[in-house]
């Protein structure tokens, strides 16, 4: 169960990956250094994006002061949309392109810095967004080139977004998540501060703390690098899991595995919460280089379809981001545990299951229970009935995912348009 067959190479296939990785700043308080980073970072006419929410915190007026102080002309975007839209963040390209900005910086959980990035792609090289979105739903242009300097602060235990090369958002007509991702959109330095996590809800936790533990047993469940072809060109930006990025996702995972329920149950508990701060940086690493999957693919259709579901903590109806993610997972690990069971066992282990004497058949089952159980202790939903899908809705579920092409080929195993049914299917209810 070492791992290390997990990457035996393959005649013609892929012997090398790379690590391009934003620059870490990470510890309670690194929020007030943000005006001496920026200015440090060539800046002087700063963008700041912030949700409507954030704005009223008193961590983001210090942070604003600390932006002044460092005699920075700084202009506030409050018009952040919590799960952005193509629309929300045409809105905070508009505003970048208009405030001729030689800087960007974020303050709040990935709808935040997500629109700062698609803010800075479409000032510095205008286009509509739809040309830099993944194909087939968008036209897949690649980004031309570097982007002005942006600081991501995060102040969710969640998206890892302070340190990938992605930017998600809803395109509202067609009903599907989407994003834009290239290595240029990786923020220049990520400001992670736990002090900000204070005033979490218990709601929001659970959520952006399964999208930490997805984001990691996915990466450390994904494709090997050494399964690719060696390429002519460019390597993908989702490399397949590597031996870099299973250091960050398997500390991920058992960080995530001591501090989720706990820091649900206590929100006040800060050692908690600063270790979930922590494994949410490290995932956003792991998965940022190795890729997530079929949970991820499939969450896009979940969070698109409806939006009915009132989730706790949160403002807006629909299932946030985490909690699409989640409600697939169990169901998905089962199908993908077949193709990489010791794979599989090893999350479950970091989960902090007993694998003593188990097989490989056993490997699907151990670890899609122990989320099941963390699910049920979390208050997350018994599965995507209890957002409101039933059987009919699955073949529009499933064609939301199978155009996540670039998620699905980092799959341990191939998987169909039948596969994706039946998996759907399998998370309709776990209890
Ligand atoms: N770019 C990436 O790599 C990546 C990865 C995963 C998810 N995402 C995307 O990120 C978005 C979700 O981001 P998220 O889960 O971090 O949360 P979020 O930005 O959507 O915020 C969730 C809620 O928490 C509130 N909030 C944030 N910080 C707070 C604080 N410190 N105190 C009190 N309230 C606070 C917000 O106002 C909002 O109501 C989704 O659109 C998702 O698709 C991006
Ligand atoms: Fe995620």
């Amino acid at each position: 169960m070492s791992g290390h067959r997990y990457y035996d190479r393959m005649r013609g296939g892929e012997t090398a990956f790379t690590v391009a990785a934003s620059a870490v700043k990470i510890g309670p308080g690194v929020l007030d250094e943000l005006g001496e980073d920026a200015r440090r970072l060539g800046m002087r006419r700063v963008a700041l994006f912030v949700d409507p929410q954030v704005a009223r915190e008193s961590f983001f007026a210090g942070a604003l002061g600390s932006l002044k102080q460092a005699g920075l002309d700084v202009v506030v975007w409050s018009g952040v949309r919590v799960e952005p839209t193509d629309r929300s963040f045409a809105e905070a390209a508009a505003f970048a392109r208009d405030g001729a900005f030689d800087g960007y910086v974020s303050i709040g959980g990935g709808s935040t810095i997500d629109t700062a990035k698609a803010a800075n792609l479409l000032a510095t090289h205008p286009d509509s967004l739809l040309a830099y979105v993944n194909a087939p739903i968008g036209l897949g242009k690649p980004v031309p080139g570097p982007l002005r300097p942006h600081i991501a602060c995060p102040t969710t235990a969640g998206t890892g977004s302070e340190c990938t090369g992605v930017a998600i958002f809803d395109l509202t007509e067609r009903k599907v998540k989407t994003g834009i991702s290239s290595p240029f959109l990786k923020p220049t330095l990520a400001v992670v501060d736990p002090d900000t996590t204070a005033g979490l809800p218990a709601g929001v936790i659970a959520s952006c703390g399964f999208d930490v533990l997805t984001h990691a047993i996915e990466s450390y469940t994904a494709r090997p690098y050494t399964s690719r072809e060696r390429p002519q060109g460019a390597r993908p930006p989702y490399q397949g899991a590597n031996p870099w990025s299973d250091m960050g996702a398997l500390r991920a995972i058992r960080l995530g595995a001591r501090h989720l329920e706990r820091a649900v149950a206590d929100p006040a508990d800060g050692e908690a919460r600063e270790a979930l701060m922590f494994a949410a940086t490290l995932a956003g690493l792991a998965f940022g280089n190795a890729g997530v999957h079929i949970p991820h693919a499939m969450s896009y259709s979940v969070a698109a379809l409806k939006h009915d579901w009132q989730a706790p903590g949160y403002a807006m109806k629909g299932a946030p981001h985490g909690v699409s993610v989640v409600v697939n997972a169990p169901a998905a690990f089962r199908f993908t545990a077949q193709a990489a069971p010791a794979r599989h066992l090893e999350a479950a282990d970091a989960l902090g299951v007993d694998i003593a004497g188990a097989g490989p058949q056993d490997a699907g089952p151990l670890l899609a229970d122990k989320l099941i159980a963390m699910m049920r202790a979390t208050g997350m939903p018994s599965g995507i009935a209890e957002l409101g899908y039933g059987e009919a809705d699955i073949p529009a579920l499933v064609a939301g995912a199978f155009a996540q092409r670039r998620l699905l080929v980092v799959a341990p195993r191939a998987v169909a348009e039948t596969d994706l049914a039946a998996i759907y299917r399998d998370a309709l209810a776990y209890w």
